[in-house]
């Protein structure tokens, strides 16, 4: 991608408060579209609550969000969704008792193009299960399903929205290395097809390899932005978040 293009999402001086408690505080930055943009820092971070603000479910307490330039601070969780911003949950939020084809099929109705016919939404909801590769349980209830599968179903629900941002909040907390893979090469393909991600992760593996270009939060406040190795040399970062462990983990570039 090219780092130049113009930024999809403009986050000025965003702070929330809860309380007394400055969860997010006059944090700063600029998604170019095409990214993959990581977000990450220890738990408590304020991560969360940055993107319930993004897509959102939170309004900001001070400053603003642009979305391609437009002032979208404040807007509901639905219309954000209408102009192509939609999050997954660090905590899956399927309808349980519904299947997995029930569940994508309520994002396609209610995402930004609603089909135009019943058939035209089938063909939808069974493309969205057939890329994140459920297919095979597209029958099944969703609280069923292994924490893995509740994961891509996360991830289908989203994308059956038609997202240009795509807010990913943990996605792979729980999943193994294997799942963890899959999920990065998924991140990969909706990129190429055009959608902008702005990806928290834990796996710092998984957000090296993945993520173009990282923004680091700590106690609410920006500690740091940079390439994947610019961030995993920064000593500041090192010392609050990845620790001497993490170090020299390899970029996949
Ligand atoms: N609704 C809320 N009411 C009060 N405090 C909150 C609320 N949501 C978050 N917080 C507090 O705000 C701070 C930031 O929380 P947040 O969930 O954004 O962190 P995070 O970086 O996502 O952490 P994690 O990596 O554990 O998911 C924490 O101190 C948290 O306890
Ligand atoms: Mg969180």
């Amino acid at each position: 991608m090219s780092h130049d293009a113009s930024p999809i999402l403009q986050v000025e001086g965003l702070t929330k408060y809860f309380g007394g408690l400055a969860a997010v505080k006059d944090v700063s930055f600029q998604v170019p579209e095409g990214a993959i943009f990581g977000l990450i820092g220890p738990n408590g971070a304020g991560k969360t609550t940055l993107f319930n603000m993004v897509a959102g479910a939170l309004r900001p307490t001070r400053g603003r969000i642009l979305f391609r330039g437009r002032d979208v601070t404040g807007l509901r969780p639905f219309q954000a969704v209408r102009l192509g911003i939609v999050r997954t949950h660090q905590i899956v939020r399927p309808f349980r008792s519904l299947t997995v084809w029930e569940n994508v099929e309520v994002a396609v109705r209610f995402g930004r193009r609603p089909a135009r016919n019943a058939a035209e939404a089938r063909a939808r909801v069974a493309e969205v299960l057939e890329f994140v590769g459920l297919e095979r349980v597209a029958g099944t209830p969703a609280a069923v399903l292994p924490i893995g599968q509740q994961k891509l179903l996360e991830l289908g629900r989203a994308l059956a929205t038609g997202p240009d941002l795509l807010l990913c909040d943990e996605i792979c907390g729980g999943l193994t290395d294997a799942e963890t893979q899959n999920v990065m090469e998924l991140l990969r393909r909706i990129r190429a097809g055009g959608t902008t991600i702005l990806y928290i992760e834990h796996d710092m593996r998984a957000v090296m390899s993945v993520c173009d270009r990282i923004m680091v939060l700590n106690f609410g406040q920006k500690l740091a932005e940079g390439s994947p190795a610019e961030i995993q040399r920064n000593p500041a970062v090192i010392e609050a978040y990845l620790g001497r462990s993490a170090v020299g983990v390899g970029t996949g570039a």
